[in-house]
Protein backbone atom coordinates (compact mmCIF):
# COMPACT_ATOMS: atom_id res chain seq x y z
CA UNK A 1 0.00 0.00 0.00
CA UNK A 2 1.15 3.76 -0.42
CA UNK A 3 1.15 5.60 2.87
CA UNK A 4 1.84 8.98 2.86
CA UNK A 5 3.05 10.75 6.40
CA UNK A 6 2.50 14.27 6.96
CA UNK A 7 4.22 15.26 9.26
CA UNK A 8 6.54 12.18 9.03
CA UNK A 9 9.92 13.88 10.16
CA UNK A 10 8.85 14.03 13.61
CA UNK A 11 9.09 11.34 16.21
CA UNK A 12 5.93 8.95 16.01
CA UNK A 13 5.99 9.42 11.51
CA UNK A 14 9.49 8.02 11.92
CA UNK A 15 8.60 4.99 14.48
CA UNK A 16 5.83 3.83 12.05
CA UNK A 17 7.49 4.86 8.67
CA UNK A 18 9.83 2.16 9.39
CA UNK A 19 7.98 -0.86 10.41
CA UNK A 20 6.00 -0.18 7.54
CA UNK A 21 8.78 -0.02 5.18
CA UNK A 22 10.02 -3.32 6.52
CA UNK A 23 6.03 -4.99 5.96
CA UNK A 24 6.36 -3.88 2.17
CA UNK A 25 4.93 -0.95 2.10
CA UNK A 26 5.59 2.09 0.00
CA UNK A 27 6.22 4.73 2.76
CA UNK A 28 6.51 8.64 1.64
CA UNK A 29 7.72 10.81 4.77
CA UNK A 30 6.06 14.27 4.45
CA UNK A 31 7.28 17.62 5.71
CA UNK A 32 6.80 21.31 5.35
CA UNK A 33 10.13 21.29 3.61
CA UNK A 34 10.80 19.01 1.07
CA UNK A 35 14.23 18.78 1.34
CA UNK A 36 13.98 18.06 5.40
CA UNK A 37 11.57 15.40 4.47
CA UNK A 38 14.10 14.04 1.76
CA UNK A 39 17.47 14.08 4.29
CA UNK A 40 14.88 11.90 7.17
CA UNK A 41 13.75 9.82 4.97
CA UNK A 42 17.53 8.88 3.51
CA UNK A 43 18.42 8.60 7.25
CA UNK A 44 15.80 6.04 8.03
CA UNK A 45 16.20 4.12 4.91
CA UNK A 46 20.03 3.79 5.71
CA UNK A 47 18.67 1.62 8.71
CA UNK A 48 18.20 -0.90 6.41
CA UNK A 49 14.43 -2.08 6.78
CA UNK A 50 13.25 -0.48 3.47
CA UNK A 51 13.18 2.15 1.28
CA UNK A 52 11.69 5.23 2.45
CA UNK A 53 10.96 8.40 0.35
CA UNK A 54 10.35 12.28 1.39
CA UNK A 55 8.22 14.72 -0.25
CA UNK A 56 6.69 17.76 0.47
CA UNK A 57 3.43 17.15 2.84
CA UNK A 58 1.12 17.99 0.07
CA UNK A 59 2.81 15.26 -2.35
CA UNK A 60 3.11 12.58 0.10
CA UNK A 61 -0.55 13.17 0.75
CA UNK A 62 -1.81 13.12 -2.77
CA UNK A 63 0.33 9.85 -3.86
CA UNK A 64 -0.62 7.56 -1.04
CA UNK A 65 -3.67 5.63 -0.43
CA UNK A 66 -3.74 5.97 3.02
CA UNK A 67 -2.54 9.69 4.89
CA UNK A 68 -1.14 9.32 8.22
CA UNK A 69 -1.58 12.43 9.88
CA UNK A 70 1.36 13.29 12.26
CA UNK A 71 1.28 16.94 13.77
CA UNK A 72 0.95 18.66 16.84
CA UNK A 73 -2.44 19.17 17.80
CA UNK A 74 -1.18 22.92 17.75
CA UNK A 75 -1.13 22.48 13.49
CA UNK A 76 -3.85 19.97 13.00
CA UNK A 77 -6.55 22.52 11.62
CA UNK A 78 -3.79 24.29 9.64
CA UNK A 79 -2.47 21.41 7.85
CA UNK A 80 -5.51 19.84 7.44
CA UNK A 81 -7.06 23.01 5.91
CA UNK A 82 -4.35 22.82 3.22
CA UNK A 83 -4.28 19.53 2.59
CA UNK A 84 -8.02 19.67 2.14
CA UNK A 85 -7.94 18.99 -1.45
CA UNK A 86 -5.16 16.07 -1.78
CA UNK A 87 -7.35 14.06 0.94
CA UNK A 88 -10.22 13.72 -0.61
CA UNK A 89 -10.98 10.49 -1.96
CA UNK A 90 -8.48 8.96 0.76
CA UNK A 91 -8.19 7.35 4.20
CA UNK A 92 -6.57 9.98 6.64
CA UNK A 93 -5.55 7.88 9.45
CA UNK A 94 -4.93 10.67 11.96
CA UNK A 95 -2.87 10.16 14.97
CA UNK A 96 -3.23 13.42 16.38
CA UNK A 97 -3.58 13.91 20.24
CA UNK A 98 -4.86 17.04 21.10
CA UNK A 99 -2.67 17.73 24.43
CA UNK A 100 -1.88 20.93 26.34
CA UNK A 101 1.79 21.49 26.70
CA UNK A 102 3.44 21.54 29.33
CA UNK A 103 0.61 19.95 31.16
CA UNK A 104 0.15 17.05 29.07
CA UNK A 105 -0.52 14.60 31.68
CA UNK A 106 -4.24 16.57 31.93
CA UNK A 107 -7.23 15.33 29.44
CA UNK A 108 -8.06 18.02 27.17
CA UNK A 109 -10.95 18.18 24.86
CA UNK A 110 -10.69 20.17 22.01
CA UNK A 111 -13.92 22.13 20.92
CA UNK A 112 -15.02 19.54 18.79
CA UNK A 113 -14.87 16.87 21.05
CA UNK A 114 -11.77 15.21 19.51
CA UNK A 115 -9.23 16.09 17.25
CA UNK A 116 -10.51 13.31 14.79
CA UNK A 117 -13.95 14.46 14.96
CA UNK A 118 -12.45 18.02 14.14
CA UNK A 119 -10.89 16.54 11.21
CA UNK A 120 -14.13 14.42 9.84
CA UNK A 121 -16.28 18.02 9.97
CA UNK A 122 -13.70 19.78 8.71
CA UNK A 123 -13.05 17.51 5.30
CA UNK A 124 -16.11 16.61 4.90
CA UNK A 125 -17.41 12.62 3.54
CA UNK A 126 -14.71 13.11 0.70
CA UNK A 127 -12.27 11.74 3.36
CA UNK A 128 -13.17 8.17 5.69
CA UNK A 129 -11.36 9.58 9.05
CA UNK A 130 -9.66 6.72 11.01
CA UNK A 131 -8.75 7.30 14.52
CA UNK A 132 -5.98 4.98 15.63
CA UNK A 133 -2.49 4.49 17.35
CA UNK A 134 -2.92 6.85 20.32
CA UNK A 135 -1.51 4.91 22.63
CA UNK A 136 1.67 3.67 21.29
CA UNK A 137 4.72 5.91 21.96
CA UNK A 138 7.37 6.08 19.43
CA UNK A 139 9.78 4.79 22.27
CA UNK A 140 8.84 1.37 21.69
CA UNK A 141 7.96 1.48 17.93
CA UNK A 142 11.66 2.60 17.63
CA UNK A 143 13.47 -0.45 17.39
CA UNK A 144 11.89 -2.51 14.53
CA UNK A 145 12.98 -5.98 15.74
CA UNK A 146 11.75 -5.16 19.58
CA UNK A 147 8.49 -6.73 19.87
CA UNK A 148 5.61 -4.18 21.33
CA UNK A 149 2.76 -5.75 23.33
CA UNK A 150 0.34 -3.07 22.97
CA UNK A 151 -3.40 -2.96 22.11
CA UNK A 152 -4.18 -0.72 19.16
CA UNK A 153 -7.83 0.89 19.06
CA UNK A 154 -9.06 1.98 15.88
CA UNK A 155 -12.05 4.26 15.33
CA UNK A 156 -14.30 4.94 12.75
CA UNK A 157 -17.62 5.38 10.43
CA UNK A 158 -15.82 3.75 7.48
CA UNK A 159 -15.66 -0.09 7.90
CA UNK A 160 -13.91 -0.14 4.41
CA UNK A 161 -11.43 2.24 6.00
CA UNK A 162 -11.52 0.76 9.23
CA UNK A 163 -10.16 -2.61 7.39
CA UNK A 164 -7.27 -0.71 5.51
CA UNK A 165 -5.99 0.54 8.68
CA UNK A 166 -6.19 -2.76 10.88
CA UNK A 167 -4.44 -4.35 8.42
CA UNK A 168 -1.58 -1.92 8.60
CA UNK A 169 -1.60 -1.72 12.63
CA UNK A 170 -1.05 -5.41 12.32
CA UNK A 171 1.83 -4.84 9.78
CA UNK A 172 3.39 -2.70 12.43
CA UNK A 173 3.61 -6.24 14.81
CA UNK A 174 0.46 -4.99 16.87
CA UNK A 175 -2.45 -6.23 18.04
CA UNK A 176 -5.50 -4.21 16.21
CA UNK A 177 -8.92 -4.11 17.85
CA UNK A 178 -12.08 -2.54 16.21
CA UNK A 179 -13.27 0.51 18.70
CA UNK A 180 -16.53 1.28 16.74
CA UNK A 181 -17.83 4.43 15.49
CA UNK A 182 -15.26 7.74 15.22
CA UNK A 183 -17.43 9.38 18.33
CA UNK A 184 -15.15 6.91 20.52
CA UNK A 185 -12.09 8.77 19.29
CA UNK A 186 -12.87 11.44 22.23
CA UNK A 187 -12.40 8.10 24.97
CA UNK A 188 -9.10 7.05 22.80
CA UNK A 189 -7.38 10.42 22.53
CA UNK A 190 -8.24 11.37 25.98
CA UNK A 191 -6.78 8.13 27.39
CA UNK A 192 -3.11 9.20 25.40
CA UNK A 193 -2.75 11.71 28.43
CA UNK A 194 -3.47 9.29 31.32
CA UNK A 195 -1.03 7.44 29.48
CA UNK A 196 1.67 10.28 29.74
CA UNK A 197 0.45 10.72 33.50
CA UNK A 198 1.23 7.76 34.46
CA UNK A 199 4.69 7.41 32.21
CA UNK A 200 5.74 10.36 34.83
CA UNK A 201 4.33 8.46 37.76
CA UNK A 202 5.95 5.28 37.64
CA UNK A 203 9.31 6.99 35.68
CA UNK A 204 8.41 4.81 32.22
CA UNK A 205 8.52 5.87 28.65
CA UNK A 206 5.95 3.99 26.80
CA UNK A 207 2.89 3.15 28.66
CA UNK A 208 0.26 1.97 26.61
CA UNK A 209 -2.74 -0.19 26.82
CA UNK A 210 -3.82 -4.23 26.74
CA UNK A 211 -6.85 -5.30 27.00
CA UNK A 212 -8.24 -8.65 28.78
CA UNK A 213 -11.09 -11.05 27.92
CA UNK A 214 -10.44 -10.68 24.13
CA UNK A 215 -9.23 -13.31 21.83
CA UNK A 216 -5.73 -13.20 21.08
CA UNK A 217 -5.58 -12.30 17.76
CA UNK A 218 -8.07 -9.37 18.04
N1 LIG B 1 5.46 10.76 19.85
C1 LIG B 1 4.66 9.77 20.24
O1 LIG B 1 5.12 8.81 20.88
C2 LIG B 1 3.19 9.81 19.92
C3 LIG B 1 2.40 8.69 20.20
C4 LIG B 1 1.03 8.73 19.87
C5 LIG B 1 0.50 9.86 19.28
N2 LIG B 1 1.30 10.93 19.02
C6 LIG B 1 0.72 12.10 18.39
O2 LIG B 1 1.24 12.17 17.08
C7 LIG B 1 1.43 13.54 16.72
C8 LIG B 1 2.91 13.72 16.34
O3 LIG B 1 3.72 13.46 17.46
P1 LIG B 1 5.30 13.58 17.35
O4 LIG B 1 5.84 13.28 18.70
O5 LIG B 1 5.79 12.83 16.18
O6 LIG B 1 5.43 15.14 17.07
P2 LIG B 1 6.69 16.02 16.65
O7 LIG B 1 7.88 15.13 16.46
O8 LIG B 1 6.82 17.14 17.64
O9 LIG B 1 6.22 16.69 15.28
C9 LIG B 1 5.90 15.95 14.13
C10 LIG B 1 6.06 16.81 12.91
O10 LIG B 1 5.02 17.77 12.84
C11 LIG B 1 5.43 18.82 11.99
N3 LIG B 1 5.04 20.12 12.57
C12 LIG B 1 5.47 20.66 13.73
N4 LIG B 1 4.91 21.88 13.91
C13 LIG B 1 4.12 22.09 12.83
C14 LIG B 1 3.30 23.17 12.41
N5 LIG B 1 3.16 24.29 13.15
N6 LIG B 1 2.63 23.05 11.24
C15 LIG B 1 2.76 21.93 10.46
N7 LIG B 1 3.54 20.89 10.80
C16 LIG B 1 4.21 20.96 11.98
C17 LIG B 1 6.96 18.75 11.90
O11 LIG B 1 7.30 18.39 10.57
P3 LIG B 1 8.00 19.41 9.54
O12 LIG B 1 8.70 20.48 10.35
O13 LIG B 1 8.98 18.53 8.84
O14 LIG B 1 6.91 19.90 8.68
C18 LIG B 1 7.32 17.65 12.88
O15 LIG B 1 8.43 16.87 12.46
C19 LIG B 1 1.01 14.38 17.91
O16 LIG B 1 -0.31 14.82 17.73
C20 LIG B 1 1.12 13.40 19.07
O17 LIG B 1 0.26 13.73 20.13
C21 LIG B 1 2.64 10.92 19.31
Amino acid sequence: MRIGIVGGTGKEGGSLAVRWARAGHAVTLGSRDEEKARARAATLTARGFGTIAGAHNRDAARNADVVVLTVPYAAHTSTLRTLRPELAGKVLLDVTVPLSPPEIGRVRLPNGRAAALEAQALLGPETSVVAALHHVSHTVLADPDAEVRCDVLVATDDEGARSRVLGLVRDLGLRALDAGPLDNAVALEALTAVLLHLNVRYGAKGAGVLFSGLPESG
